[in-house]
Formats: C-alpha cells, sequence, structure tokens
C-alpha cells in the first residue's frame, strides 16, 4: 500500500498527489511514468513521474480528471492509501547536451516536462518552455518550470493570461525569429503533439513525442498501447513513451484512443451513481 503524503489542487480538475514510494522515487528518471491501481477493483492506469523526492522517498504524479478512475482519485486525501503503485516504467527520456531544447507541454502535459526540463538544464542545454493552456485559471507549474528553464513562454487560447493562442504559435514564433532550436520535446493532448510535429517537420528540427496510448499492463505483454512509428508497429510501454514525433502515425492514434469511449461513460455514470 501506497501512503498520500501531500494532495494539492493545482486548478480545476488537475490534483497533485505526493505519494510514499521510496523504491520508484529511487529509480526513476525523466520520462518514466507508473501504473496505478486504487484499489483491489480499480482498473489500472498509466501515470508520469513530474517529480522526486529521494530523501522523503516520494514521488509526485499530477493527474487531471478525465473519466472514472482519475475523478475516483481526485476524492483521495492526505493519509489515504492507493493499492499498487508499479514503476518506473517505460524507457527514460535521452538527456544529452543538444544545444538549444524547446519543452512543449499542453494543459497536464506541463507537469509531465518538468523532470525533463529539469534534467535538459543539467545537462547544459539552453531550455525553452512553452506551457500551453486553454484560459488563466487552469494556469500551474509557471514558477517550477521557470526554476529549470532559461525562459519560460505561457499560451492561453483565449488570451486571458499570457501570449494569446496555442503553443504551436509559440513554437512557430521563435522559429519565425530565426531562433535555432536543436531539440523539441513535447508532451500534451494528442491533437497539439501531431500540430507540433507537423509545424517542425518542413525545418528539420529533431521532435519528440511522450505518447499517451491506452495501457493496461504496462510491460510489453498485452499489446494495448501499439501505436505505429515508421511503419513499425511499437509498444509504447516498453519502447517508448517517446518517438519521433515525425514518424508517429498520428491519426490511429487518436483513433484507437476513442475504442473504448462508451464503455469509460458508462463506467463513469455508474460510479458516479
Ligand atoms: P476513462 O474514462 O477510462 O478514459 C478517458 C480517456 O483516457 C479515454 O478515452 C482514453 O483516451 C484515455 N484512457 C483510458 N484508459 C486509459 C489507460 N488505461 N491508459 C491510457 N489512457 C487511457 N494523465 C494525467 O492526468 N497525468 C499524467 O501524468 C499522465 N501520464 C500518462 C502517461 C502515459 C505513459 C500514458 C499512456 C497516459 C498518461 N495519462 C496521464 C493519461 C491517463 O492515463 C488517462 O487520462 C487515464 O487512464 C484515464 O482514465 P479514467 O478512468 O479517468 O478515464
Ligand atoms: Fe500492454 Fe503496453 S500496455 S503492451
Amino acid at each position: 500500500m501506497y501512503k498520500i503524503l501531500r494532495k494539492e489542487r493545482l486548478a480545476p480538475g488537475i490534483n497533485l498527489f505526493e505519494i510514499e514510494a521510496p523504491r520508484v522515487a529511487k529509480h526513476a528518471k525523466p520520462g518514466q511514468f507508473v501504473i496505478v491501481r486504487l484499489h483491489e477493483k480499480g482498473e489500472r492506469i498509466p501515470l508520469t513521474i513530474a517529480d522526486v523526492d529521494i530523501s522523503k522517498g516520494s514521488v509526485t504524479i499530477v493527474v487531471q480528471e478525465v473519466g472514472k478512475t482519475t475523478h475516483e482519485l481526485g476524492t483521495y486525501n492526505e493519509g489515504d492509501y492507493i493499492l499498487d503503485f508499479l514503476g518506473p516504467l517505460g524507457k527514460p527520456s535521452h538527456i544529452d547536451k543538444f544545444g538549444t531544447v524547446v519543452m512543449v507541454g499542453g494543459g497536464v502535459g506541463v507537469a509531465e516536462i518538468y523532470p525533463v526540463a529539469k534534467a535538459m538544464k543539467e545537462a547544459g542545454n539552453y531550455v525553452i518552455s512553452i506551457l500551453g493552456f486553454r484560459t488563466r485559471d487552469l494556469v500551474f507549474w509557471e514558477e517550477k518550470l521557470r526554476e529549470v528553464s532559461d525562459e519560460v513562454i505561457v499560451t492561453t487560447n483565449d488570451g486571458s493570461y499570457g501570449m494569446k493562442g496555442f503553443t504551436t504559435h509559440a513554437l512557430q514564433k521563435l522559429i519565425d525569429e530565426g531562433r535555432k532550436i536543436d531539440l523539441v520535446h513535447a508532451v500534451g493532448p494528442v491533437v497539439m503533439m501531431k500540430a507540433v510535429a507537423e509545424l517542425t517537420k518542413p525545418y528539420g528540427i529533431k521532435t519528440v513525442a511522450s505518447l499517451n496510448p491506452i495501457m493496461v499492463d504496462g510491460t510489453g505483454m498485452c499489446g494495448a498501447c501499439r501505436v505505429t512509428v515508421g511503419g513499425e508497429i511499437k509498444f509504447a510501454c516498453v519502447d517508448g513513451p517517446e518517438f519521433d514525433a515525425h514518424l508517429v502515425d498520428w491519426d490511429e492514434l487518436m483513433k484507437r484512443l476513442t475504442y473504448y469511449r462508451d464503455l469509460e461513460l458508462i463506467s463513469f455514470e455508474k460510479w458516479k451513481r
């Protein structure tokens, strides 16, 4: 059992949980994730390791409430326990001295880019972080990203805070200004990651995206997380979750993410009752 040491509401529908999991904390690397099961009847859901504190033996996850399990987790509080907290899983991000790295985070993806941005900065890169939110009320971790970035650009779709528009508008502006960009690393909604990939491809800017297909076991056994990259079938849980964004079959990923939507809605409605 894994104890919740701290819970914080970061924004409407987005919760931070600091979980006591010393062995996961000790071995976790940027870009890796855990599979969480709340209780014996719970489903397994993958969540990115957003931060670790090795001295406390804790792992931080940031969770957006989208369906049954993420809402149910939202009802958990400090002192409650989670049954399973399996990890670290997946291949760690490729951290190197690339030069200028642009980190693009959309929504809850902002929490997911934090450990990678931190490691990229420590590796000697010039780090520009673009943080995209729908509106001002949903902005979180701007200061935390500033601590590990040389520049931070916040965008909101409605212009209520920072630059008006999408993360791709901020990225396009950097390109138009002639800024040298050696790597783009994107995490967020699939539509955003696809748009980032389409934007950088003609400029030949190496782009990595962290894919979020449906996962079940997280260890390469079930095939649920199958994605097509460069015409080859990959399992995101063991071969990824990060891949060359220019090679991903984005339309297939989007289609596969909606396969169980009816069942997910039924399950959520049942749980609400
Ligand atoms: P449901 O109603 O079951 O599903 C809502 C939507 O979420 C579905 O339509 C589907 O697109 C997706 N989904 C459903 N089940 C799964 C599943 N088992 N695996 C993946 N996607 C699923 N979300 C965060 O808020 N924070 C994170 O740090 C985070 N990290 C992730 C890391 C990885 C490697 C992956 C693959 C996904 C990550 N997600 C993260 C997404 C998160 O796993 C889903 O939002 C969650 O599983 C939804 O479960 P639900 O029961 O609340 O919603
Ligand atoms: Fe089962 Fe990846 S989640 S193979």
